[in-house]
């Protein structure tokens, strides 16, 4: 029932014979286990939907392969792909009631009418649309729309289920709680599902394993947590995490064994003799210039008195329920430290940053990743 996914090179060209092609998606390569969860992230138009439609035969792949549990499946139509999906734009029948909508969806099962009722009703009740069965797709609402049209998806049995944006309508609350029953659904029907959000949240909550996106080109694909602490670039460094990682660019410097990454002259941070890793030191010793990562909340401050570390000053000063955002002017940029309590601190106030070794993120300047801490990252070691 479950099945493996397999994307090998896959391109998509849109407009291949006019004058300014349009590349959608460059040879897109992930290979997806059999009962994993997979989310394809990145910002509007980075290709999620034409992936998505490729798998699904409602787009031509211009180039590459795809497979399902082993077999090559992308000149089949889609009827024989054995894919279930919910679209972007829900695309539920105008005359049919949003019962019979879903219901529509099993008319190849070919159940009895019994057992349609029973299982459009649990889909219904786990996306909270009880109540709404009996009405058309003109009457309910956007976010109502996009839930049935999710059961619709559901509540087939497929191989491989593909949901395009499938909460985006959903007011906070609800999206939360439909996340973690959508989660345990799949989860408890072992169910194959690639997922297409711009939301990072859902990304993370949904998904083992995230695909990052960017004008049509995978950037990395990997767990949560591997995106968060191992970014294999600058792009998924800052683009994973909130508020983003800050970034400077900084030559380094190594004098008797003590290390400063200084930026037009100034140190933004500096390490005493042993206190970075060998490996990585050496590798500052082979660069010029390059640029370091550092997530807000790795950044440490305190009152200026005596404490280490360079000066920056307070520019803004924000609780936001949870946590502190502390925006200060540091170098010739600014530097942003979350912290879970209040902080007494107001704008204009001086106080000492300072950023463990081992939370430094070295990245070279064409954006590769060299290093994570104390661990050298595929860039880093040559
Ligand atoms: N039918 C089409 N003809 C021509 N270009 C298209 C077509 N569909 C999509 N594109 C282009 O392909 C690129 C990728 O679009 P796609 O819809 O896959 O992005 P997306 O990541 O799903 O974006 P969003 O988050 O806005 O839904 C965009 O530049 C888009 O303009
Ligand atoms: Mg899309």
């Amino acid at each position: 029932m479950t099945a493996s996914v397999r994307l090998d090179s896959v391109n998509k060209i849109y407009a291949a014979k006019a004058k300014n092609p349009i590349y959608a998606v460059r040879d897109f390569t992930i290979h997806i286990e059999p009962g994993e969860i997979v989310a394809l992230l990145g910002s509007s138009g980075c290709g999620k939907t034409s992936t998505l439609r490729m798998i699904a035969g409602f787009e031509e792949v211009s180039k590459g392969a795809i497979s399902i549990g082993g077999r090559e499946i992308h000149k089949l139509p889609p009827a024989k792909r054995g894919v279930a999906m919910a679209f972007e734009g829900y695309s539920l029948y105008p005359p049919l009631t949003l019962r019979q909508n879903i219901a529509f969806a099993l008319k190849s099962e070919k159940l009895g009418s019994a057992e349609t009722n029973r299982r459009v009703e649990e889909i219904a009740g786990l996306l909270e649309l009880t109540r709404h069965l009996d009405r058309y797709p003109s009457t309910v609402s956007a976010g109502q729309q996009q839930r049935a049209s999710l059961g619709r998806a559901l509540v087939r049995k497929a191989d491989i289920y593909l949901l395009d944006e499938p909460m985006g309508q959903l007011e906070p609350q609800l999206r939360a709680v439909l996340r973690g029953r959508l989660k345990r659904y799949l989860r408890e029907h072992g169910l194959t599902a690639i997922l297409v959000t711009h939301d990072q949240t859902e990304a993370n909550a949904l998904a083992d394993r995230i695909a990052v996106m960017e004008g049509g080109v995978l950037q990395q694909f990997a767990s949560p947590a591997d995106l968060k602490e191992k970014p294999a670039n600058l792009f998924v460094g800052t683009f994973i995490g909130e508020p983003p990682m800050n970034v400077y660019r900084v030559e380094p410097q190594i004098f008797n064994g003590r290390i400063s990454l200084r930026a037009r002259g100034e140190e933004l941070f500096g390490y005493e003799p042993g206190t970075i890793d060998d490996a990585v030191v050496s590798l500052l010793e082979r660069r010029n210039a390059l640029v370091v990562g550092v997530r807000p909340a790795d950044v440490a401050v305190s009152p200026l008195n005596g404490a280490r570390g360079a000066t920056a000053k307070v520019v803004s000063n924000q609780w936001i329920g949870d946590q502190t955002h502390l925006e200060s002017a540091f170098g010739d940029g600014v530097i942003v430290a979350t912290l879970d309590n209040r902080f007494a601190a107001r704008a204009g106030e001086a106080l000492a940053v300072d950023v463990p070794a081992d939370k430094l993120h070295l990245f070279a300047e064409d954006g590769t990743a060299l290093a994570h801490g104390r661990s050298l990252a595929s860039g880093g070691a040559h």
